[in-house]
Formats: structure tokens, sequence, C-alpha cells
């Protein structure tokens, strides 16, 4: 069993032990916040914004989680605390918030304690996700367009960061059949590139950093993060409507997410971008990424990925 300690419903308990029941509104109705961080150094980078965005998600999805936002933060590092020392120092980590309305009123025989809401924290090694990852901060990825459109705003806001994502799913499927390794980015419906199913889309034209109007995207603290390292870099950065004819015609493009920060963008439907290399406006970015998060997480990736066969054998044989 691993040694890995999870925040579940008001106590500490071991990984293997924290279980949603079966009648959760979440496994129901896939009725769950969640948020993803990760930390730098072993420090959570941007917990605070991550918080902000779980709890304004929890809002529209009129969920009460019962904690303030304070102690919610203050469970957060005393559960990164209880895990750290699982593994070596130079392990960072990927942080995961879930929280669900709890199980449905009408099983609530089944719960003679009262119906909660779920909460859980837990806390993974990013060995797995990064090794696994690493090869991409090299090749680049390549970005399709799938048949699946994105869930527009008027009817559930994507901005808040929920468990429903059966169409970040299907477009994924239908990418992957467009050839392996290929990254679906979603249209919304009026035919405006939305996001991909867990990344933001930027694009460079005329050393012009743009990037979907927020209006049908989920609002990444990394899509924010690169703006603002963009602004500060004195790089202009424009919010507008993008499609797939500005998608052809960019000269660089590039995702970002919590994890791995930012990755660029080889070929967009089948065409080569630029020299289908990272370009300059990507590579400043990812080195002012890299000052701001105090490490060189590229090349910590790449350590992650000579590592990983060792630390997987290690893994299942104590699991
Ligand atoms: C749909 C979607 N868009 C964008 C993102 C990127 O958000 P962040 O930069 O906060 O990780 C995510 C992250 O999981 C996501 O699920």
């Amino acid at each position: 069993m691993s040694q890995r300690t999870v925040y579940f419903n008001g106590q500490f308990v071991p990984e293997a032990e924290a279980r949603v029941s079966i009648f959760d509104s979440a496994l129901m109705f896939g009725d769950m916040a969640f948020e993803m961080t990760r930390t730098y150094n072993r420090r959570p980078f941007k917990l605070r914004e991550h918080l902000d965005r779980l709890f304004d998600s929890l809002r529209l999805m009129e969920i009460d989680c019962g904690l303030t936002l304070d102690e919610m933060e203050r469970i957060t590092m005393e559960t990164l605390e209880r895990n750290l020392s699982t593994e070596p120092d130079d392990m960072d980590w990927q942080i995961m918030h879930d929280v669900s309305r709890g199980p449905l009123g009408v099983y609530q025989t089944a719960f003679p304690n009262g119906l909660k809401p779920t909460i859980s924290i837990n806390c993974w090694p990013l060995i797995t996700h990064m090794g696994g990852f690493a090869a991409n901060y090299t090749s680049g990825v390549h970005i399709v367009i799938p048949a699946q459109q994105a869930v527009p705003a008027h009817l559930i806001d994507p901005k808040a960061k929920n468990r429903s994502r059966l169409h970040y799913q299907m477009a994924s499927l239908q990418a992957a059949r467009m050839g392996a390794g290929r990254w679906p980015v979603l249209l919304d419906p009026d035919g405006f590139i939305a996001e991909g199913p867990g990344w933001n889309l930027f694009l460079v034209k005329n050393g012009e950093l743009l990037t979907p109007e927020p209006r049908n995207i989920l609002q990444g603290v990394s899509r924010a993060t690169t703006i603002e390292l963009a602004r500060n870099l004195g790089i202009p950065v424009r919010e507008t409507n993008l499609g797939r004819y500005e998608g052809l015609c960019a000269d660089e493009m590039f995702c970002t997410a919590t994890t791995y920060a930012l990755v660029h963008a080889t070929t967009f439907e089948g065409q080569t971008i630029g020299d289908g290399g990272p370009g300059p406006v990507f590579r400043q970015l990812l080195e002012a990424w890299k000052e701001q998060g105090g490490i060189d997480f590229v090349a910590q990736a790449h350590d992650y990925a000579e590592r990983l066969p060792n630390w997987e054998a290690q893994a299942a044989q104590v699991t």
C-alpha cells in the first residue's frame, strides 16, 4: 500500500481508503468541482488562485463545502506536508481537490451520519505525469480540430472547473482516430477556438500574442500567468475570437496547463507551424516561466522520465 495520505471528509486517511460512494452525486451526475495545483520545489504554485477558482466553481454549482477558503488552504498545506516525506526532496507534487454535493438524498438511509458534501484533497508525485510528458517538450504537440464542440457558457459555464467532462473525452477519442498523439482543440458553437480538454491555447502572429477571449473557456491559472509574463516582457497580448484560419496562419502556437506550464505545437490541422520548432516568443515565455517557478521544470521532467520505470517498479512492490 502507498504511504500517501489523503484528506477525506474531515479526516486524513491512507490513499487506498479514500473511496467515494456509488451513490455520490459526482458519480451520478458528474456533479463535482475540482482543482489541480502543482508544486515547484515542493511549494504550491498559485494555490490561492486555484482555491479562488474552486470556490467560484462551487458557487456556480450551488455546493456549500462547509469550509472557508482559509480553512481549505490550511488543510491543503497540511495534506501536502504529510506526504512530502514519502518521496525524495527533488520530487514535485500534483495537488488535487475534488468536491461534490455528496450522496443523493434518495439514498440517505445508507448514510446514518447524514448527507454531507464529499471533499477530498490528494497529493501525487509528479514523476508519473511529467516523466510521461517530457518528450513533448522536445517534439512539440500536434493539434487538430475534432467534430466534438465545446460546451458554451450559455449551457454550462466552462469557467466552473467541473467533472462533467464527457465532451472532452469524446474530443480526445476523435483526435486519437486522426493519428497517434493528436491533441484536440474544441471549437465553440460559433466556430471559434475554445480550448483543449485540459489546456488553453495561445498563438503568435506578427509578434503579438493572441488567445481566445474568455467567454467559452476555463480561464486557466497558467493562461493568466502566461498573459502576465508576456506583459512583463513587453510582448503585446490580445484576447480575441480566433478560428481555424487564424490557427493556420499563426507563426507560433502553444498550449498552457498547470502540470507542464507550456508546450509548443508543431502542427495545426496537419500543417507545420513556423519551422515546426519552438518559436522565439514561446522560448522567451518558457524561460520566464522557469525563472518564476524557480526551477528548470523541463530538465526536471526529463530527469523524471529516466527515473520513472524504477519508480513504477518500486511503487508496484509496495502496493
Ligand atoms: C478545460 C480546461 N481548460 C484549461 C485548463 C488549464 O487550466 P490551468 O492552467 O488552471 O491548469 C484545464 C486544466 O485542467 C482544463 O481542464
